[in-house]
Parts: structure tokens; sequence; C-alpha cells
């Protein structure tokens, strides 16, 4: 069931190679989603580029935010980002838990803690999850348990609601390998029942829950129809600006109801 607006977030990773680049993806992107109101969209550029794309992002509805924070607001942390950095460049988004960033070492902890420090910041924490493979006993589902007891530490039922969950099986990401839509049907109902377990279960059949993974517009509809998510974390198609906003009309309610 879907209770807000739908959610797709551009996660341009180590993209573009300028900022002169960055600045026109950013231009097109505008451009091309502007009629789509009915869903939200969010650009995450690297973080040098922020303030030019934040430039570029006036008198429009798409959002700026990052790829990444830390879990501290200041102090000794050498080559950190902090939220409250962010939000002076007006990023109302984060990423965090990304598994390019698990794979660099970020534990869940950390995750649990950058969750915490963004929605201090009324920023929304855009929470990553996702099995690095799938094995035909289904133990995947343990990792995905334990990754979302993790994030959901010391979340009171009102934070719960005021983060966005982003399922991305680690297989399916930049390989062309896609969730099926039944994949990501079942996994919206297990993370649904996991976090019932911990929290009402109207509380937890409302998290907003977004796929990532090898979404294209191509596969983008019946992924947003049949998979139970609302939304999409897109990384290789958001570099396209059209390709992008293709995926965007998937998510529309005129569009999802076909
Ligand atoms: P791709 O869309 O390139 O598979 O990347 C997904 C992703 O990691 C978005 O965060």
């Amino acid at each position: 069931m879907k209770y807000t607006k739908a959610l797709v977030v551009g996660n341009w990773k180590l993209n573009p190679g300028t900022s002169i680049e960055a600045k026109s993806l950013a231009l097109a992107i505008k451009k091309h989603v502007a009629k789509y109101k009915e869903t939200q969209v969010v650009v995450a550029p690297p973080f040098l580029f922020i303030p030019d794309v934040a430039r570029n992002l006036t008198k429009t509805e798409v959002k700026l935010g990052a790829q990444d924070a830390h879990f501290e607001e200041r102090g000794a942390c050498t080559g950190e980002v902090s939220p409250v950095m962010l939000a002076t460049f007006g990023v109302t988004y984060v990423i965090v838990g990304h598994s390019e960033r698990r794979a660099l070492g970020e534990t869940n902890k950390q995750v649990n803690l950058k969750i915490q420090t963004i929605l201090k910041r009324k920023q929304t924490p855009i929470v990553c999850i996702g099995e690095k493979v799938r094995d035909s006993q289904g133990l995947f589902f343990n990792e995905i348990e334990e990754q979302v007891r993790s994030l959901a530490e010391k979340l009171t039922p009102v934070m719960l609601s005021r983060i966005v969950i982003a399922y991305e099986p680690i297989w399916a990401i930049g390989t062309g390998a896609t969730a099926t839509a039944e994949d990501v049907k079942e996994m919206q109902l297990f993370i649904v029942s996991v976090l019932t377990k911990i929290y009402e279960r109207k509380v937890a059949a409302k998290v907003h829950l977004i796929y990532g993974g090898s979404v294209k517009s191509s596969n983008a509809l019946e992924l947003y129809q049949e998979g139970g998510m609302n939304g999409f974390l897109v990384g290789g198609a958001s570099l396209q600006a059209k390709e992008f906003a293709a995926i965007v009309a998937m998510t529309l309610p005129k569009e999802a109801k076909k």
C-alpha cells in the first residue's frame, strides 16, 4: 500500500567529472521532471558539487540530497562532512549505509548513529540495506533482519515515520540484474514484518520503502506497480536526465494505476 508521495532519488555517486557537467545535469533534470509534481524527486551529487547544484535547483520541487554524512556534528573527524554543514547548502535528504560505503567499513552501528544525527537536523535519512547474495535457503533474510533491527535501534515511532528505507540488493547494483517485482514485494512484506516485531503494526506498515538496483525506465513501471515499495534509488540511470525523468514518470499516480 502506498501512503505518501512516491520518492525517486538520483544517487550520482562519483559522477560527473566536473562542476560544469553537474550543473548542466541538474538543470536538465529540473527541466525534464518539472511537470511531475506528484512524485518527490531528489538528486544527490558528490559533496563538492552541492553548492553549484543548489544554485541551479531554485524554483523547482527537486530537492537536494547528499550521499553520506558523518554522525558527529563537528569535531576531530578529518575528511568528514556533517549534516549541519550540508543543511547550510539546503540539503534535506542524506543517504546513509550505502553498500559502497559499507564496503569501505561503515557498520550498522554507525548507520544508526548517522540516522539519529540527521533526524536531529530535520533532514530525511535514506537508509540503505540489502543482501550481498541470495542463497536458495533464504538465509539472506537474516542479513536483512539484522540491518533492519540495527537501524531501528533507539528510533521512536515518530522517528521511524521520518526515515526512508532503501532496499538495494548488492547483487543488483550496477549489474543490470534487477530484482524481480516479486522479489521486491516479498522483501517489502519481510521488512514490515521485522518492524512489526519492534513497533505497532500500523507504525511498521507505514514505513517509507523504496527500491534500488539497476532501475531503468524499462523496468520501473512493473517494479513500482507490483513491488509494493514507494519509489526508487537510482544510480547509473540518474545520470541521464531524460531516462531519469522517464523513471519518475512511472511512479506518477496515473501511470501506476494503468
Ligand atoms: P544502479 O542504479 O546503477 O544499479 O545503482 C543503484 C544504487 O546503488 C543507487 O544508490
